[in-house]
C-alpha cells in the first residue's frame, strides 16, 4: 500500500515534531504534536478560570487525562463495575469479521481518543490479515499514551506504520486528510467517548468529522446504552475508590500545573444518574466552606459547604437517540452490534448521500 509521506507542514496545517527515535521501530513511527506545552497550559488556565468563576462551577472533563489520569482511567477500565471496556471489547472480538466485511479491501485506520489502544488490537490484527500492511493514525491528547502504545504496537506488528497525532479532537481533525492521503478510511471512536459530549455538541462534532470523510469512508462508534441506575452508578462510583481518585486528580493537576492550593481531601466524589437526560453526572463536592488560591490565575475561589464542581457527563443512549444524533449530523447507520445483555453498542456509520 502506498502512503503519502509527511515532509513538513503542507496544506497549511502546522506540524510540530517529526519522526521520533524509538529504536528498531523508529522508521515506522511519526509523532505530530499539534499544541506546544505553553499553548496547552494557556488553554488549561483559561478553561479553569472560566469553569471555577461560573455559576454553577464546572471543569472540562478532557483535563482528566494527564499521565496520572490516563493511568487511573486504565485502572477504571479493569474494574468489575466498569462494564463498558470489556463489553465493547467482547463485541469487537465476536463481530470483527462482520464489522470489516462492508469495508473496501484496503483502508487507513484512524482512531479518535485512542488512549492505550488496547481494544484497537482486534481491529488492527484483522486489518493486517486482510491487507498485509496498515497505516494507523491514533489521535489523542496524551502524548505519553500515544508514544507508549505505538511502541507496543509497532513491536508486535512488523507491517504496521503509525503516525500519531497528539491533539484535542478538534485540533486533530484537520490532520486526518493530511496524514491518511487518498485510501479509504476507517475511523474509530470507541469507549463511548461520544457520551462525554452533550448531544448538541456531539452532533456539532460529528458534523466536523463528516467534513473530513468521503463517501467510501466508514465511521465506527462505540456508544453505551441506557440501563438501570443500579448498574450505571457503581460503574462510576466503585467501592475501591479508583473513579474518585480519577475525579480528584483534576484538582491535583491544577495544583501542579497552575499553582493551585486545593486540599483534595476536602472534596467528595459524587455520582448521579439523571434518568431524564440519560446521563451520569460526576461532581467534586466541597466538604466545608473554603477558599482556594490558584496562583497562576491570581484567583481566589470561594466554595460553600456542599457546593459542587461539575466535572463530567457521560450520556447513555437509546437506539432512537443513536439514530437521531447520527442523522442530525449527516450520517446513516449501516451496522450495529450488541452484547447479549444489551449494555453496549458498536455502530457503523457512513455519510448520508
Ligand atoms: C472516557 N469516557 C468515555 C469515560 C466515561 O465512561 O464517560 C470516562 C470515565 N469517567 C469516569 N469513569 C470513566
Amino acid at each position: 500500500m502506498e502512503h503519502r509521506r509527511l515532509a513538513g507542514g503542507s496544506g497549511g496545517v502546522p506540524l510540530r515534531g517529526g519522526p521520533m527515535a524509538m529504536g528498531q521501530v523508529g522508521s515506522r513511527f511519526r509523532l505530530i504534536e499539534v499544541l506546544g506545552p505553553e499553548q496547552a497550559l494557556a488553554r488549561l488556565a483559561q478553561d479553569v478560570r472560566a469553569g471555577l468563576t461560573a455559576t454553577p462551577k464546572y471543569l472540562p472533563c478532557r483535563y482528566f487525562y494527564d499521565d496520572e489520569g490516563c493511568r487511573l482511567f486504565q485502572a477504571i477500565c479493569e474494574l468489575p463495575e466498569y462494564y463498558l471496556t470489556r463489553t465493547e471489547q467482547a463485541i469487537l472480538e465476536a463481530y470483527v469479521e462482520s464489522i470489516l466485511q462492508p469495508l473496501p479491501p484496503s483502508v487507513v485506520l484512524i482512531e479518535l481518543g485512542s488512549g492505550d489502544a488496547r481494544k484497537t488490537r482486534v481491529l488492527l490484527e484483522a486489518l493486517i490479515r486482510r491487507q498485509k500492511s496498515l497505516l494507523y493514525v491514533p489521535i489523542d491528547i496524551s502524548r505519553t499514551a500515544l508514544v507508549e502504545s505505538a511502541h507496543r504496537l509497532l513491536q508486535a506488528y512488523p507491517s504496521l506504520e503509525v503516525t500519531a497525532v497528539a491533539a484535542e479532537y478538534d485540533d486533530g481533525l484537520p490532520y486526518i486528510a493530511e496524514v491518511a492521503g487518498d485510501p479509504p478510511k476507517l475511523i474509530l471512536w470507541l469507549g463511548s467517548s461520544i457520551g462525554n459530549f452533550d448531544p448538541p455538541e456531539a452532533v456539532a462534532f460529528l458534523r466536523r468529522v463528516r467534513q473530513v470523510l468521503t463517501p467510501e469512508d466508514v465511521f465506527l462508534v462505540g456508544m453505551d446504552l441506557h440501563k438501570d441506575r443500579a448498574v450505571l452508578e457503581p460503574a462510576y462510583d466503585d467501592p475501591q475508590g479508583v473513579t474518585a481518585r480519577f475525579n480528584r486528580n483534576l484538582l491535583v493537576r491544577i495544583n501542579r500545573e497552575l499553582g493551585g492550593h486545593f486540599d483534595v481531601t476536602a472534596f467528595r466524589h459524587r455520582v448521579v444518574y439523571d434518568e431524564v437526560r440519560r446521563r451520569i453526572e460526576m461532581y467534586l463536592v466541597s466538604a466545608w466552606d473554603q477558599r482556594v488560591v490558584i496562583e497562576a490565575l491570581a484567583l481566589e475561589v470561594l466554595f460553600a459547604a456542599d457546593e459542587a464542581i461539575h466535572t463530567e457527563n457521560s450520556y447513555k443512549y437509546t437506539f432512537e437517540d443513536i439514530d437521531a444524533i447520527a442523522g442530525a449530523a449527516g450520517f446513516r447507520r449501516v451496522g450495529q452490534w450488541l452484547d447479549d445483555r444489551r449494555y453496549f453498542s458498536v455502530n457503523l456509520f457512513r455519510l448520508t448521500e
